[in-house]
């Protein structure tokens, strides 16, 4: 266990603090005078933190890379608002010493019940293909320790370990919910299928064992793509898999954006595909407020949120002191 993580930042200010980080980013750059400083984002499971290293930099400059784990000390200061470490010592710290557990964020929920919760849902489906096929997903070995292992996005939404399973899971709960609602319409084994296969590629799109990056695969092709291929190797593992239940599944992987802006080449054109693209862009969009109200638990306004581009109203801190103190304004009407 370290002693000092980025969550507790604000009890040390001012002070010199010695821990350890995941290196999330590394640059060299010219200070005035022309000598290199060393800017650092450093990161642990709690959060991220800039570091600025000004002297003795030759020294340090080779003997790590990014996603490396290091031990520092440094002076903990505010600079524009914002915590920030002034390093004076860091090293490279060996294997033995890294407990990985520290450094990323990790669901609060139970990554196997989050697993059984979906194979109930999967057990529950009428389709035989569709089941046989999200089965097939679900019996390998491979692909079983990567969905539960990895984020569901690099910064925006559920960047933890075992994000892309939890928000597939809540996906599937609200699909589940919403498709009732127009029975006539939606096929609920479609959608689910939709649901799992969705974001499956980021298990090879993202890296996630130290810090959350895009593979040079990820970077290149995208999920959408590399989920076409996984779909495609996982069907020759299915007998007698209908083509046109493929192709229904290959539309709702590359529509589920929902624009040409964001990545999507089909706009989502049947209905499950509509509503795979809404309660996916509503699943991630209410993670990410949850997320930030978390960081920022005493703010009833928060700051910024870069992914939302808007702050965000706590409306449980709002509504409870409006009950609290009894003030209410009366509308003008
Ligand atoms: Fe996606
Ligand atoms: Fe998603």
């Amino acid at each position: 266990m370290k002693d000092f993580y980025v969550t507790d930042a604000a009890q040390f200010e001012n002070q010199v603090i010695t821990s350890s980080f995941v290196v999330a980013s590394k640059q060299a750059k010219p200070k005035k005078s022309g000598e290199l400083y060393l800017a650092l984002t450093l990161a642990d499971r709690t959060g991220h933190l800039e570091a600025k290293m000004w002297d003795n930099v030759n020294e340090h400059i080779d003997c790590f890379e990014r996603d490396d784990f290091v031990k520092v000390r440094g002076l903990l200061n505010k600079f524009n608002g914002r915590f920030q470490l002034t390093l004076h010592k860091l090293r490279c710290m060996e294997e033995s010493e890294i407990e990985f557990g520290d450094y990323l964020p990790r669901t609060t929920k139970d990554i196997d019940v989050l697993w059984s919760s979906l194979a109930g849902f999967v057990e529950s489906f009428r389709d035989p293909h569709l089941k046989a096929l999200v089965h097939a997903f679900m019996a390998d070995p491979q692909i079983e320790r990567a969905y539960k292992c990895a984020p569901a996005a690099k910064s925006l939404h559920h960047a933890f370990i075992g994000g892309l399973l939890d928000h597939v899971v809540s996906l599937f709960q609200v699909c589940d919910l919403a498709c009732r609602n127009y029975p006539e319409m939606i096929d609920r084994d479609l959608l689910l299928t939709g649901a799992f296969l969705h974001d499956i590629g980021k298990v090879h799109e993202l890296s996630f064992t130290r810090s959350f990056t895009y593979t040079t695969r990820g970077q290149l092709l995208g999920h959408m793509i590399i989920e076409l291929e996984m779909l495609h190797e996982k069907l020759a593992q299915v007998p007698g898999f209908p083509a046109e239940y493929k192709t229904l599944l290959e539309h709702l992987i590359i529509s589920h954006h929902g624009k040409y802006e964001f990545g999507s080449p089909k706009l989502p054109m049947f209905p499950e595909a509509l509503m795979l693209h809404y309660l996916d862009d509503l699943d991630s969009k209410m993670e990410s407020m949850r997320a930030h109200f978390l960081r920022e638990p005493d703010a009833e306004w928060t700051s910024y949120n870069a992914s939302l581009e808007r702050p965000l109203l706590n409306t449980v801190k709002f509504l409870e002191k409006l009950r609290t103190t009894g003030v209410v304004t009366a509308s003008e009407e």
